[in-house]
């Protein structure tokens, strides 16, 4: 399915919460509101690849190791790619897919196969549900940000404790991505990851980033600086795309460590075309001269 060019123009816009939204179990209203189902196979590969390298032992400890894929769109495709890839190294593994949207709930009753995986009508309040981990890909792009700052509390507020939220962007195919990770405190680190070949440039991926910083990305604001410093990095070891271009990518990430951006992870990462960033080092700085 191909996703219009129009993902910026229609907002879907939550109204004001005057008090804490209801959640008893059957009767609570599913919070959030439908938007383009657009899906993939294979999209959401990166993210899963991070998942898998960085979260199993998160889902391993956990006494339920309970999984939302929220937001699963059109087809069941995503979510079931996520069952199989966590399933063979996460013993007792369950994945809710949940859909705003009642007809594509329907739409896959033929995928459903409790415990293992299931899919349910829910929104950003998860149904009940107490997750482990909620991976919320392509959803909040198409809320405005008030919106998406009140679904990312509200899905942080449903986590199980120790649980952790994973929310971001990526293209149609899953080449250019990024996501936020948060935990019920708020907000970890931002992680970008792409097919390398396809970048002229780090900063390409701005045009991915997460709802909370798209609008941020300009002069002045952490997460423009970081990706100036990214691209900066990345001209200077300009001499290693000899090597190929994830080598160059890995010598980038290098330099912006050794230049005091607090990365996350290990630098095999680096390797796959991936960085993770301190939330604090490229959060929205709101303060009036930043804000212009
Ligand atoms: C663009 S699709 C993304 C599908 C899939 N996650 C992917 O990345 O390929 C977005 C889906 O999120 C659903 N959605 C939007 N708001 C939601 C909410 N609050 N709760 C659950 N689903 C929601 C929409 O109905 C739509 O099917």
């Amino acid at each position: 399915m191909s996703e219009s060019g129009r993902d910026h123009t229609a907002r879907a816009t939550l109204p004001p919460v005057r008090r804490a939204p209801r959640l008893a179990a059957g009767r609570a209203r599913a919070l959030g509101l439908p938007t383009r189902g657009t899906t993939n196979a294979n999209r959401l590969r990166r993210v899963d690849r991070w998942l898998l390298a960085t979260q199993v032992p998160r889902l391993r400890d956990a006494a339920r190791p309970l999984v939302v894929d929220l937001g699963y769109g059109a087809s069941a495709v995503t979510t079931l790619e996520l069952v199989d890839r966590l399933a063979p190294v996460v013993p007792g593994l369950e994945v809710v897919g949940l859909e705003i949207d009642p007809s594509r709930v329907a739409a896959v009753a033929a995928d459903r196969d409790p415990p293992r995986v299931d899919f349910r009508l829910g929104g950003f309040e998860l149904a009940g549900l107490r997750p482990v981990l909620v991976r919320a890909l392509n959803v909040l792009r198409q809320y405005d940000e008030d919106s998406a700052a009140r679904a990312w509390d509200t899905m942080r507020g449903a986590l199980a404790p120790g649980g952790l939220l994973v929310e971001g962007t990526c293209d149609e195919w899953g080449r250019r991505a990024s996501w936020v990770a948060l935990d019920e405190g708020g907000p970890l680190t931002l992680t970008f990851a792409a097919r390398v070949s396809d970048l002229q440039r780090p900063s390409d991926l701005a045009e991915r980033l997460p709802k909370a910083l798209i609008h941020h990305n300009v002069p002045g604001q952490p997460v423009y600086e970081f990706l100036r410093a990214f691209d900066a990095a990345w001209a200077s070891a300009a001499g290693l795309s000899t090597f190929g271009p994830r080598q160059r990518w890995a010598a980038a990430v290098q330099a912006l460590a050794d230049d005091g951006w607090p990365l996350v992870g290990s630098t095999r990462r680096a390797k796959h075309g991936e960085v993770t960033v301190r939330w604090a080092a490229v959060a929205p700085d709101r303060s009036s001269a930043a804000a212009g």
